[in-house]
């Protein structure tokens, strides 16, 4: 089976709207229509940033949806300093990362979170990027994978079928995120093999095999060939060579 691949950027808090405006265009300018047939590209910058970015980044040349980085769950009301689906629709989002690591431990996100956002976003026809991985410590004590697998299982506990073959699944080993110790195409794959085995036993094998998992983690244009070449990783989820419209670049191009 082939998966057409994703390469989501999530910028995470950097670049002010000035700043992103100069990024986007520089990512313009590089992007070739032509990869648009072969390979999914989404740029996921702050809330601030959607707006302009999708002006410069969806034309009739350059073609890289824009996505959110988080959502809250209820469709309006008294949320100070949340964001809705409707107003990530209203910026023209076609993804939302949901479940970051970041948004996990820095701000106490659980698993039941997370289903929450999934089942808003899939409700409101954005698609969730899940985010799922492991700490060093899980990894060292070898229960990565059940780990693993209990996240994917929560995130999509009571989302149908035909729901859940929208979603993305990203594998993002925490110990591999903003370090540069990237896990290696073995690592990867054997846990990405892991989340689809988990997708097929709650879905089938049919849903399992067209749902995209990404691998997400220090991947940069020196490692994304190789990562992408495993059979379970349909693409990655960048963070730090996102902000480098070089780099970002060079990861589409291994991806196509
Ligand atoms: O969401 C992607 C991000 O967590 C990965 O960050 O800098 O390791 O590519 P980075």
């Amino acid at each position: 089976m082939t998966r057409k691949p994703l390469i989501a950027g999530n910028w995470k808090m950097n670049n002010t709207i000035s700043e992103g405006v100069v990024l986007t265009q520089e990512i313009s300018n590089r992007f070739e229509k032509e990869w648009a047939e072969d390979v999914d590209v989404c740029i996921c910058p702050p809330f601030t940033d959607i707006k302009p970015a999708k002006t410069v980044l969806d034309t009739d040349r350059c073609k890289v949806a824009v996505g959110g980085q988080n959502v809250y769950f209820q469709p309006k009301g008294a949320y100070t300093g949340e964001i809705s689906v409707a107003m990530l629709k209203e910026c023209g989002c076609s993804y939302c990362i949901v479940g970051h690591s970041e948004r996990r431990t820095l701000f106490g996100e659980t698993n039941e979170d997370v289903n929450l956002k999934a089942k808003a976003l899939i409700e409101g026809k954005i698609s969730p990027i899940v985010c799922v991985g492991e700490s060093l410590e899980v990894r060292d004590d070898g229960a990565y994978i059940d780990y693993v697998c209990r996240q994917v299982e929560a995130a999509f506990a009571g989302i149908e079928a035909a729901d859940a073959v929208t979603c993305v699944v990203a594998y993002e080993p925490i110990w591999a995120i903003g370090t540069g110790r990237t896990a290696t195409p073995e690592q990867a794959e054997e846990v990405c093999a892991a989340v689809r085995a988990t997708l097929g036993r709650l879905y089938g094998a049919d849903v399992a095999e067209k749902m995209r998992v990404l691998y997400g983690g220090s991947m940069n244009e020196g490692n994304a060939e190789l990562l992408l070449a495993q059979p379970n990783i349909d693409g990655g989820l960048i963070g730090g060579a996102a902000l480098k419209a070089a780099s970002f670049i060079a990861i589409i191009e291994a991806a196509v």
